[in-house]
This record gives C-alpha cells, sequence and structure tokens, in this order.
C-alpha cells in the first residue's frame, strides 16, 4: 500500500503519524487519482511505412462538444507516439466488456514486438475519414484528427476533432437513439478494470417531476 503524505506536523505529538482527521480523512500523495475513467483502445498507424497498431489509454477525456472534441495523453516513449505524431489521425474505440483482455494486453504489449491487431484477434475496421483502422469488436468508433499537441511532462497530450463515428447497428433503436447504455462498456479505477452495472438515473432525473407530484 502507498503511504500517506503528510503536509503538515501533526499539533498534537502523540498522534500516530497515519491517523486519520476528525472527518476521517488521510492527507494523500497529490496523484493522478480521477475515476473512474474510460479506458479505451486507440488505434493509430496504418498508413505509410506505419502498419496499424493498437494503444490502450486511460488517460482520455471530452474536452469540447462543439465542434466535438477529445484528448489523449502519450508518453513519448511509446511506439505510438510517432504513429500518432506521423499521421495526426487516431481512432478512439469505446471497448466493450468482451474486449477488457485485449484492453489490458495492448496496454502491456508493445507494437515494436507484436503485430496487436493479429494477436488480440481484433479486427480492423475500415474508418470513413481518416487512415487508421478502428476496431470492428468495439461498439463505438470515434474518428478524430489532431489539433495540437501539448507537452507536459511525462505524457504530450494530444488534442484531436472528432471528424467520424461509427456505431454498432444492433446499438441504434428503431427511433434512431443510440442506446448506448446496451453497450456493455467498462470502466477503469486506479489499476482495476469494471464492467458498468446498474443505471442510477438519466440525465436530469433530479428535477423530474414525480407522477405522485413530488421530486426524486
Ligand atoms: C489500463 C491502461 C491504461 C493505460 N493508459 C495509458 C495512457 O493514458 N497513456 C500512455 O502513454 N500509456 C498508457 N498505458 C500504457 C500503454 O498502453 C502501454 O505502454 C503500451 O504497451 C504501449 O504500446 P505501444 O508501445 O505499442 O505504443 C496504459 C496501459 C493500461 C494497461
Amino acid at each position: 500500500m502507498r503511504r500517506p503524505i503528510h503536509h503538515h506536523p501533526s499539533p498534537r505529538p502523540h498522534q500516530p503519524a497515519d491517523a486519520a482527521n476528525a472527518s476521517g480523512k488521510l492527507a494523500w500523495k497529490p496523484g493522478t487519482l480521477l475515476a473512474p475513467v474510460p479506458p479505451v483502445l486507440v488505434s493509430c498507424g496504418g498508413a505509410g511505412e506505419w502498419k496499424p497498431n493498437l494503444i490502450t489509454i486511460a488517460w482520455a477525456g471530452t474536452v469540447c462538444s462543439d465542434p466535438p472534441m477529445l484528448s489523449i495523453s502519450v508518453r513519448p516513449e511509446r511506439y505510438s507516439y510517432a504513429l500518432l505524431k506521423g499521421l495526426g489521425e487516431f481512432v478512439v474505440n469505446l471497448p466493450g466488456a468482451a474486449q477488457a483482455r485485449a484492453v489490458d494486453w495492448c496496454g502491456v504489449a508493445s507494437g515494436r514486438e507484436h503485430d496487436k491487431f493479429a494477436k488480440s484477434g481484433l479486427t480492423p475496421l475500415p474508418s470513413l475519414k481518416v487512415r487508421p483502422p478502428g476496431v470492428a469488436e468495439c461498439p463505438v468508433n470515434l474518428e478524430c484528427r489532431v489539433t495540437q499537441t501539448l507537452e507536459l511532462g511525462s505524457h504530450t497530450l494530444f488534442l484531436a476533432e472528432i471528424l467520424a463515428v461509427q456505431v454498432d447497428a444492433a446499438l441504434v433503436e428503431p427511433g434512431g437513439r443510440l442506446a448506448l447504455e446496451k453497450a456493455g462498456l467498462i470502466a477503469y479505477a486506479h489499476g482495476h478494470y469494471f464492467a458498468l452495472g446498474r443505471c442510477l438515473g438519466h440525465f436530469g432525473w433530479s428535477v423530474r417531476k414525480q407522477p405522485g407530484g413530488g421530486k426524486r
């Protein structure tokens, strides 16, 4: 277990070093504990000298609605880094529980040694607007073009516009709604993968009037 960090000496000399404060809290090392986050399979390469490759990314996020944009953060030492920089295009593939094992493997194996599409059994999906192929087995594929890169420290942030999206046809209801809640998506929190479970509500449910007159 990581040791808690104390920024200030305890005012009480006999207090044990790692005792919780009155609120039951311990000061913890400042770090990347934002959780849960989406563990995504990012495809890159697939043009010029680069064969298609897959890299697992947990430091991914939505950053703008219009234009639709997302970001991924990648360490320069990754094999994928040169492919991302070189092509300026990638696909963010949202994995379901069925792809969880491949997600982990693509996050520990390198494209320097492995053809990750071939070895993971994942199928390249022709993209609509970018050169890297998506992953056919993933229910959602977000095709992205890099607009900016920011060298932050350990990671370089790739800001990208989402140019095209492919979704599994089976997830689209007859009325046209995308039933993403049926995609079996997964989450990542502090080193563990989770299947999304119970739905707690939907957007705005906290203020929706109940049939009986009350609010939830
Ligand atoms: C769950 C998980 C999340 C990861 N997230 C990131 C990330 O956000 N950024 C990154 O640079 N590497 C991340 N990695 C590590 C890379 O996926 C890993 O180093 C991979 O082997 C690199 O592949 P490549 O050498 O083919 O590019 C993650 C790995 C796992 C298992």
